[in-house]
């Protein structure tokens, strides 16, 4: 089955999608992304993604490419193109093609955007959850702005390689105070002896994932006691759970860090019923095509997306 990809207005066979040499993705990662998860054919938190898709361009002062609604109509097309039951949706959009030079191109240039779609096993990502992943850790040498979800993903590409090369699922990364901030693709988080749930803040400091509040909120209504603050290595080694949230992760349960055991070494039960909950829950927060072709049915927070 041919792959497809949408570039720069056109869905185009993926072995055939190209950008320009000169797109500023491509030469100064002047870019920022976003990834959506599909389960069961739908777009999971796709509000979510969409208003910090719109954040991130702001901060970045890059033109969003099209409105809200005729995006949701072309991720969508992604989706049933390449007969996506459970995958991933990555979308990229640049500040467009010009010249190099650092500073900003002409400002009727017009904004690059790229989207291309991949197929996961439901069932090896299940199983890699029922088994939990081992996390390293490594001192976080990003740049200040790490709430903003940009293409500039060096550090993040190193760290998870590290954790890859000692068999690790993710690397945590560690700032100057000695506190975890977050994951190199995921947002980090434990649960205390005494069954309370340990989240950083979201600030400049890490990506806020959208992820990350569907299960911050999905844990607040089961009534779970939730602090956002960071906390140490230490802390996490002798927490009764731990898990990483992300978009192609959901909540996917730690069972070691640093080579400790957390627990028992088995995924802890609030991390698993979260996962399931977000999982059984991810209809509400999904797009899904309705009748006519035309008109997309945005869930919950995202009904202005629709024109
Ligand atoms: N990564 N922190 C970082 C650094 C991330 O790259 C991600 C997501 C997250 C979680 O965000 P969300 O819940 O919105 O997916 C946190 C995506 C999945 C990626 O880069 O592939």
């Amino acid at each position: 089955m041919s792959r497809i990809a949408y570039v720069n207005g056109r869905f185009v066979p993926h072995r055939h999608a190209r950008i320009h040499i000169e797109d500023r993705g491509n030469q100064f990662a002047d870019a920022v992304y976003e990834v959506w998860g599909v389960k069961d054919g739908a777009l999971m938190d796709f509000a979510g993604h969409i208003s910090r898709l719109t954040r991130s361009l702001d901060e970045l002062q890059i033109k969003p490419p099209m409105g809200a609604a005729a995006l949701a109509a072309i991720i969508s097309r992604m989706v049933t193109l390449n007969h996506i039951r459970n995958g991933l949706i990555y979308l990229q959009v640049s500040r467009g093609q010009a010249r190099r030079d650092h500073g900003f191109p002409p400002a009727n240039t017009r904004p690059g955007i790229m989207i291309t779609a991949k197929p996961i096993s439901a069932k090896k990502a299940e199983a890699r959850a029922q088994k939990g992943i081992s996390v390293i850790t490594q001192d976080d040498i990003r740049w200040g702005r790490r709430d903003i979800k940009s293409t500039s993903l060096l550090p993040n590409v190193l760290a998870k390689q590290a954790a890859i090369e000692v068999g690790a699922g993710e690397c945590w990364f560690i700032d100057r105070e000695g506190k975890v901030t977050e994951g190199s693709s995921s947002n980090a988080w434990i649960v205390t002896a005494d069954g309370v749930l340990i989240t950083r803040p979201a600030t400049n400091d890490i990506l806020n994932g959208i992820t990350r509040r569907t299960i911050f909120n999905l844990a607040k209504k089961a009534g779970l006691k939730i602090e956002e603050r960071a906390f140490t290595p230490d802390e996490a080694y002798g927490a009764r759970e731990a898990f990483v949230t992300s978009a192609s992760a959901f909540a996917t349960p730690v069972v070691e860090i640093d080579g400790n055991v957390i627990s028992n070494g088995h995924p802890g039960t609030f991390s698993l019923q979260l996962r399931e909950t977000y999982v059984a829950t991810a209809k509400e927060r999904a797009l899904q095509p309705i009748n006519r072709p035309s008109v997309w049915l945005v869930a919950r927070g995202g009904e202005r997306l629709v024109n």
